[in-house]
């Protein structure tokens, strides 16, 4: 395939989105572009600074003056914030909960989604989040929903936790990711949503390869 195209996926947390786009931007020899990410980074760096995160003008104001970073390097992605590498912090339960609140402001929306479509402008690239087959590249080449069981979305996220030392209970897993299902999808502003012309994967019986594979024979048109 010689012109580089846009390779969208969209879908709820927990439906394996940033494994699968890694694998699939790897394959391709694309770049692999995390929007929830630059969610985090702007909701990480208004803790940082403690902004009351309803203060919608002044969390926007800050917006405006952020450099937000994206690096790959092999399967890690780093992300700094204004030169300060944040890859780690921006995981953090609080931001996770807190990204919900920011992105949810339109002027933070519009700033982050006109550096997605810089970011984008020449191809190349796969671009996971919510937005991206419907707001950010509506003209995208491929779009992609993915999807899952919440059960075995919130099974999964109790997994990572596990491998990385963390206990918590699986209903409390699976009732935050209820939460922040419920508010991106109600959100009056680019909601998630499937894009009329997405291709729909359930990945809730399916391992990651198997619809990393899926993704790239529709992008071959296999
Ligand atoms: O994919 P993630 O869990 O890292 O996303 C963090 C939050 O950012 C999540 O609550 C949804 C939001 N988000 C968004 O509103 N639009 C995007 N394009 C990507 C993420």
């Amino acid at each position: 395939m010689r012109k580089k195209i846009i390779v969208a996926i969209d879908g709820p947390a927990g439906a394996g989105k940033s494994t699968i786009a890694k694998i699939v931007a790897r394959e391709l020899g694309y770049l692999y572009i995390d929007t929830g990410a630059m969610y985090r980074a702007i909701t990480w760096k208004a803790m940082a600074n403690k902004i009351d995160l309803h203060d919608e003008r002044k969390i926007v104001e800050m917006s405006k003056k952020t450099g937000i970073k994206l690096e790959q390097l092999d399967d890690k992605l780093k992300i700094f914030v204004d030169g300060k590498n944040v890859s780690e912090k921006i995981r953090s339960e609080n931001v996770t909960k807190n990204t919900n609140t920011i992105s949810a402001i339109q002027g933070v929306r519009k700033i982050l989604r006109d550096k997605q479509r810089l970011l984008g402008r020449t191809g190349g690239v796969v671009m996971e989040g919510r937005d991206i087959g419907t707001a950010v590249f509506p003209d995208a080449e491929k779009k992609f929903y993915l999807d899952a069981k919440p059960k075995e979305r919130a099974l999964r996220r109790w997994k990572e936790l596990k491998a990385k030392g963390k206990r918590v209970s699986l209903k409390k897993i699976a009732e935050a990711i209820r939460r922040r299902d419920y508010r991106d999808r109600h959100r009056g502003i680019s909601p998630l949503k499937k894009a009329k012309d997405a291709i729909v994967i359930d990945s809730t019986s399916l391992t990651q390869k198997l619809v990393a594979q899926k993704i790239l024979s529709e992008i071959y048109d296999l």
